[in-house]
């Protein structure tokens, strides 16, 4: 374990925000982990690769930076199972299985962070999400200082959620990930833009075609800093819907469990005239706008201005709260986008 003083963060989060802090902690084996200090609960950050995080002061809390890596497979005779070390790049697991002949990752190309961090938001992308493929979490648990596994339902998986984000937030530090993927792999082709592959597909064909997808909607966040979605996709009722519907007929949805439907974020935020919107050096994407920008030199305050500009102009003309997707950590920690105090 080392440590430092006033670090600078601008490299290590996808916004390419300034922020500093006084101690990053890098743990990379048990050792460092059983010497980790106690800290109140909200007075530090678990920091991966920092592709979904904003720094929204120019101070930062005690950065804990985890650095597990290591990809160690094992198989049955129907299944692969692959245990990741958490600071692997996600990316790249993705192109070690596909390149192993190990398939199912492929349709979650592209997407930046790391190996811990997938099943904190449970990333999902192009018809799949992580905790489709999770069999278990390997997990540290700081009060207990023990190592503890969690299958897949005790993760409590849900869109853009886990238990993780809940009850086990900052109570512990993901270790690694043991993935399940079956040996008899069928492509998941149920995205709209995945359905015109021309079969017989591979999975390195899904994995190209998902490359270029992202490439030609998602900007790289080392040419254009960004976080990916800045903003989750609504949940709301039918009703809504079919009040929405007799406006907007060609408003996209997604129907999910218990009379809710997910609506599309982008397409509301681009209802609202601010696809490519930009004001000083912050804005919204101009080919996706649930993605928000940093043109260069932006703090973290200017792109909570601009969410916040966004958000109500949504909430103005759908009467629907987008909520982020993207984790807000001041200097005292994180904390709910609706709490910030600025
Ligand atoms: N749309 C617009 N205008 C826009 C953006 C989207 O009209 O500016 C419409 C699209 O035409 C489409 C619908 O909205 O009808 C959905 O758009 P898209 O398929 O691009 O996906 P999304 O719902 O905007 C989600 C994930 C992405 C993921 C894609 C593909 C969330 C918050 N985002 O975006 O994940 O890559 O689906 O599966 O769920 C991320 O989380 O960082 C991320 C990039």
């Amino acid at each position: 374990m080392s440590q430092s003083i006033s670090h600078s963060l601008k490299s290590k989060n996808s916004f390419s925000v300034e922020a500093s802090t006084q101690q990053i902690i890098f743990t990379s084996s048990y050792e460092d982990l059983l010497a980790l200090p106690s800290f109140e609960q909200n007075r530090f950050y678990i920091l991966g690769e920092g592709s979904n995080t904003l720094f929204t002061d120019s101070t930062a809390p005690i950065i804990i930076s985890p650095n597990f890596t290591g990809i160690e497979v094992n198989e049955t005779l129907s299944h692969y199972y692959v245990t990741v070390g958490a600071s692997e790049n996600w990316h790249g697991l993705v192109q070690y299985c596909v390149s192993n002949s190990i398939f199912g990752l492929e349709n979650l190309a592209l997407i930046p962070g790391s190996v811990g961090a997938a099943p904190v938001q449970n990333i999902g992308a192009y018809g799949i999400e992580f905790s489709d493929l999770c069999s278990e979490i390997c997990w540290f648990e700081f009060e207990s200082k023990t190592l503890k596994v969690l299958n897949n339902s005790s993760c409590q998986f849900a869109y853009r959620d886990s238990i993780f984000k809940n009850s086990l937030y900052n109570k512990g530090l993901i270790i690694s990930v043991t993935l399940k993927l079956a040996k008899s792999w069928q492509a998941n082709l149920s995205y709209h833009g995945l359905n015109s592959l021309p079969e017989p597909v591979t999975a390195e064909d899904v994995m190209r075609k998902v490359i270029r997808l992202r490439e030609s909607k998602l900007p790289n966040p080392k040419v254009l800093p960004n976080a990916g979605s800045f903003f989750k996709n609504p949940m709301v009722t039918l009703a809504k819907l079919d009040e929405l519907k007799t406006i907007y007929p060609e408003i996209p949805f997604y129907p999910q469990a218990d009379n809710q439907t997910k609506l599309a974020a982008g397409w509301l935020i681009e209802q609202c005239g601010l696809k490519g919107y930009r004001v000083n050096n912050v804005g919204v994407h101009n080919k996706q706008a649930l993605v928000l920008v940093n043109y260069g030199r932006s703090t973290g305050k200017d792109i909570v201005e601009l969410a916040r500009y966004v958000q109500a102009s949504v909430n103005d003309k759908f009467a629907i709260k987008l909520q982020p997707e993207v984790k807000m950590v001041t200097a005292n920690g994180e904390v709910l986008f609706d709490n910030l105090e600025i």
